[in-house]
């Protein structure tokens, strides 16, 4: 079967620099691009982070294409440094990068591949929904173009993670979310419902540092930062794999609970701008706009990203025989 071809748009972020390694150890999907836009961290780290992730998996091959630097209303979140540290990717320390971003701008980039193959390209936005708003309303044939978009972001039953009610990637650009949501373009969501399931712990992570790998040490010290962040807000030895979970809809999609749903997005401007809802009662008499993964077998999840890394690892590894011990 043809793999599924995707582009990544996104905001690395450490859970987005997982979901890259992810999307490269899974022989299910071609990774096409990555193109960035500001959120967890400023557009240009963002775009510097996906770049040396890419040389970490001798994947360069790949284009990066920078986005754009500002919600479309909102003013950007001060920074996500608390929960992705200073570099947005935890501890680790990758070299700069010697490979450098396309020219264009990822708008522009995102509405020429689209257009030049319509209904191939799929696009896994797991950042907030900047760029793709943009190319909806800059090019009106991308919306008929795309063959899905796959999103990490939303809250539905599940309380937020950056307002009570509202989840990071939505509340920080609430009015491309809203755009998005009414493009008609196939939507499938992956909202904290689901992903607060899937946490990796540190005996994952142990688990996977039996490898002498550079991706074992970076998969480890990427998520130095998020776990501390974890254990001291929610007491838990570990961190949740929001973005990896949405490449599941592709490899695995048996693990989650799926629900066609009319859902939208609060822009009112108040206490619960960002708040994704889904209309479970039909209370509104419109058609679902969205497949929503309610739930999902969080820990089957974390075994085969665990799997996969482990194959990634062993192939960019060093045996430990050679390597001294
Ligand atoms: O709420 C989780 C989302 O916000 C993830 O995409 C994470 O990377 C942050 O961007
Ligand atoms: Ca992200």
């Amino acid at each position: 079967m043809n793999p599924t071809r995707i582009i990544i748009d996104t905001d690395p972020g450490v859970d987005d620099a997982l979901t890259f390694l992810l999307a490269l150890a899974s022989p299910e999907i071609q990774l096409e691009a990555l193109t960035t836009v500001q959120g967890n961290v400023t557009v240009e780290k963002a775009t510097r982070n996906a770049l040396s992730v890419l040389e970490l998996a001798h994947a360069s091959h790949i284009p990066v294409v920078r986005g754009t630097s500002h919600p479309l209303v909102k003013s950007p979140h001060a920074s996500g440094e608390e929960v992705h540290g200073a570099s947005g990717i935890g501890k680790s320390n990758l070299p700069e990068p010697k490979s450098k971003p396309l020219p264009q701008h990822a708008v522009d980039y995102l509405i020429e591949r689209v257009l030049a193959e319509p209904n191939a390209l799929s696009i896994f936005p797991i950042g907030p929904l900047t760029n793709i708003a943009l190319a909806i309303r800059k090019e009106p044939n991308f919306a008929k173009a795309v063959r899905e978009l796959v999103i990490m972001g939303g809250a539905i039953r599940s309380g937020g993670n950056i307002t009570p009610l509202a989840e990071f990637n939505i509340h920080e650009d609430p009015h491309a979310a809203h755009i998005v949501f009414h493009s008609g373009i196939p939507i499938t969501l992956i909202p904290l419902d689901a992903t607060y399931k899937c946490l990796l712990t540190s005996d994952d992570i142990e688990r996977l540092n039996k490898i002498n790998s550079p991706i074992a040490r970076f998969v480890r010290d990427a998520t130095a930062t998020y776990m501390d962040f974890y254990k001291k807000y929610e007491g838990f030895n570990g961190c949740a794999m929001h973005d990896p979970l949405t490449l599941a809809a592709v490899f695995a999609p048996e693990l989650f609970t799926f629900e066609n749903l009319y859902v939208d997005v609060d822009i009112s401007g108040g206490i619960s701008t960002g708040k994704t809802f889904a209309d479970f009662m039909k209370v509104l008499k419109k058609p679902a706009n969205i497949k929503v993964a309610l739930d999902v077998r969080g820990r089957d999840f974390v075994e085969m990203f665990i799997e996969r890394m482990e194959a990634l690892s062993a192939l960019s590894g060093v045996p430990a025989a050679e390597d001294g011990g």
